[in-house]
């Protein structure tokens, strides 16, 4: 890793704790922390913050980080027994040092490799053993890209099953301002109704109340529009099929001890996931799964709220 004001840095964060930070030349930058492998900032060239991470965040093993993207894995949500959304969000990673060969954006210097495997304590809880390779990168123009690549590494023979979210949370300026466009006549399992299937109806998912759900078999690209902002994210994945949404909204918010009574708000979840169909590694199989997100202004989409512009002309 370089120290240069190009590329990625290690310094420390907040309570001490390592991170990453990611600059590229047109002024975006972005911040990993070691702890949870997690991304907790993602801002353009003005400097402008995209994600949303809670005032109340507790920067503290073992809570993961309230915002940012922490990785769901080896499960999203508490199906088996495991803690809620896994373990590698409340988990050290460390650097990984001499990563196998990545085909893509060779472009960028702004990246960094983390790594993450399980302790004897992890193997206790989920006894499998796996390398996990995570690799956050910035491209010239300020796009954020998470690559990760998870590998059987048993000497047992067996195979193991997982699920897995990148739980974005963007930064939205006003909830009620927004829409989703991509998700549209889809199936989802409503977890606020026992996970049940419906289909979804309307032209594009607005909020004006909690949402939980999971959308299956999802287009690879969806748009996420801030109308007071302005501002667009278009979130782009591959090899995760399902997409979560989720806003708690004032009650469950008001549940959260990480979380602002009126943070809801500011917040969105939109998770690129795998979570209908779990992915199954015989030993020295690999998975890889990536999520490339972008920013842009909502003028530079013609059409501007016809989700099929927008997601062609981004
Ligand atoms: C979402 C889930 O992805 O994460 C919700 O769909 C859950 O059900 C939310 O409440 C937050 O989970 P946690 O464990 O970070 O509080």
């Amino acid at each position: 890793m370089s120290s240069d004001k190009v590329g990625a840095e290690l310094c420390k964060g907040i309570n001490g704790l390592d991170k990453v930070v990611l600059r590229e030349s047109r002024g975006a930058s972005a911040e990993v922390y070691l702890y949870g492998g997690q991304v907790t900032s993602w801002k353009n060239d003005h400097g402008e913050e995209l994600l949303f991470v809670s005032s109340k965040a507790i920067f503290k093993p073992p809570k993961a980080i309230r915002g940012g993207i922490p990785i769901c894995f080896p499960q999203f949500g508490s199906h088996v027994s495991l803690e809620q959304h896994g373990f590698a969000r409340n988990r050290q990673w460390s650097i990984d040092t001499d990563p196998p060969p990545f085909p893509t954006n060779s472009l960028s210097k702004a990246y960094v490799d983390l790594i993450l495997r399980p302790s004897e304590e992890d193997l206790k809880i989920w006894a499998h053993s796996f390398e996990f390779r995570l690799r956050v990168a910035l491209s010239p123009g300020g796009d954020l890209m998470l690559t990760s690549r998870i590998r059987n590494t048993s000497a047992d023979g067996k195979p193991f099953t997982f699920t897995f979210a990148y739980h974005t949370y963007f930064s939205v300026s006003d909830i009620s301002e927004v829409r989703i466009e991509g998700l549209e006549t889809l199936d989802y399992l409503d977890n606020l109704q026992n996970k049940e299937r419906f289909t979804e109806q309307g032209d594009a998912i607005t909020f004006e109340s909690e949402v939980d759900k999971i959308y299956l078999s999802t287009p690879t690209k969806i748009a996420i529009m801030d109308h007071e902002k302005k501002r667009t994210f278009v979130l782009r994945k591959d090899g995760l099929p399902d997409a979560v949404v989720w806003n708690p909204w004032d009650k469950k918010a008001k549940q959260m001890a990480d979380f602002g009574d009126d943070e809801y708000k500011h917040m969105l979840c939109v998770e690129a996931a795998a979570v209908e169909k779990p992915i199954t590694l015989k030993p020295g199989e690999e998975w890889k799964g990536r999520q490339e997100l972008s920013a842009v202004p909502s003028s530079y989409c013609s059409g501007q709220l016809d989700p099929r512009k927008v997601l062609l002309s981004c």
